[in-house]
């Protein structure tokens, strides 16, 4: 276990790595910042081994642990620089807080069973088994990340950034067009993402191939928080928080899978699961009522 004694160090001045690695994360200025470990401090024995697979699957999860995963998105496709990006919900910082209460199943969660969730809802794709080596291996890459971090203790830089209510209210036109200026030249004109060959290089941002209704992405506030401080991709900043509200908005005003706890009906499903501000499910937006058209799954999963 990382060691509860062990102060994390100051990050020196201008330090490199995750930190900078893509613009200066907004984080308190007077908190000093955990740096995780670099990759040139992974040790080559049976332990290094592990948190090397782990890294495997985190950053090509579709390929390293394809029968989990129904869409076309890596781990890091939210978690950016591998999972030790600032304000990107960085590793390291989940290591030190697992156990913990979670309102959205309403009991003390182990690391795993948040990692299930992850590949239920965000990879759209089925739970590991809790012993699985797949889960294994992601927990222990969270652990080498976390060396010397101290625990049980929220660390600047944890999850996405929780931007205050956008001034005016989130707005599907004015999302439209921050999405056509900023975001579709990656993502595609219809948020498909894109593809060279069979290698997925920009990820979709709804369709077959997305998160689906009940990932932690499909939530306004979430999608604001991360997209205000890490897209466009290399640009993080660019926006203004309405802007990054706005297009959180129009992203997840679209189709995506369906919730996997579907039951009943969209309206029941809503209730049950969805009955809040900042999720658009079971909501009639220009004239469609989301979740009523989910695409079917993603092939992969019905392969095996
Ligand atoms: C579509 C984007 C997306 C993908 C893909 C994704 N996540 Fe997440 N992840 C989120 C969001 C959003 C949250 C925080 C919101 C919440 O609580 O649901 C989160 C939270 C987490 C947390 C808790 C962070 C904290 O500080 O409490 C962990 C751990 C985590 N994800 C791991 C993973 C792993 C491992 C994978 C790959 C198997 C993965 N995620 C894939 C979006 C994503
Ligand atoms: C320069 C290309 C580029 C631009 C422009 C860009 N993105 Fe991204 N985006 C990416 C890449 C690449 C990833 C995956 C991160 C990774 O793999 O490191 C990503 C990831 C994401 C994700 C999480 C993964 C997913 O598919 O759900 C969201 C949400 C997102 N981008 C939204 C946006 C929005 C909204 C805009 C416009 C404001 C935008 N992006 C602009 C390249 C871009």
């Amino acid at each position: 276990m990382p060691s509860a004694a062990v102060p994390s160090a100051a990050a020196p001045t201008g330090a490199t790595g995750a930190a900078t690695a893509s613009g200066t994360p907004a984080t308190g200025s007077a908190a000093a910042l955990f740096i995780p470990p670099p990759e040139s401090d992974m040790p080559n024995d049976a332990f290094g081994k592990i948190v090397r697979e782990g890294e495997a699957i985190f950053l090509h999860t579709p390929e390293k642990a394809g029968k989990f995963v129904g869409n076309n998105l890596n781990c890091a496709s939210c978690h950016l620089d591998a999972g030790r990006r600032p304000n990107s919900a960085p590793m390291w910082a989940a290591y030190v807080i697992y156990p913990a209460y979670r309102a959205k199943n309403g009991h003390v969660n182990t690391l795993a069973e948040r990692l299930q969730g992850c590949f239920r809802f965000s990879m759209n794709g089925k739970a590991p088994a809790p012993d699985d080596p797949v889960l294994t291996a992601l927990q222990t890459y969270l652990f080498w990340l976390a060396s010397k971090a101290p625990t049980g203790v929220k660390l600047a830089g944890q999850g996405y950034p929780k931007l205050a209510p956008p001034a005016q209210k989130a707005d599907y036109v004015r999302g439209s067009e921050v999405f056509g200026q900023y975001c579709a030249t990656c993502h595609g004109a219809k948020g498909e993402g894109q593809k060279q060959g069979d290698h997925w290089v920009f990820p979709a941002l709804w369709g077959p191939e997305s998160y689906n209704w009940g990932a932690g992405m499909h939530q306004i506030n979430n999608a604001a928080g991360f997209i205000l401080d890490n897209m466009p991709l290399g640009q993080a900043g660019l926006l203004s928080a309405q802007q990054a509200w706005d297009v959180a908005y129009f992203m997840n005003a679209h189709e995506r899978p369906q919730d996997p706890r579907y039951a009943e009906s969209v309206a029941h499903t809503r209730e049950r699961y969805h009955n809040e501000a900042d999720s658009l499910y079971g909501l009639e937006i220009e004239g469609h009522v989301l979740g009523s058209d989910s695409p079917p799954a993603a092939s992969r999963l019905k392969q095996q």
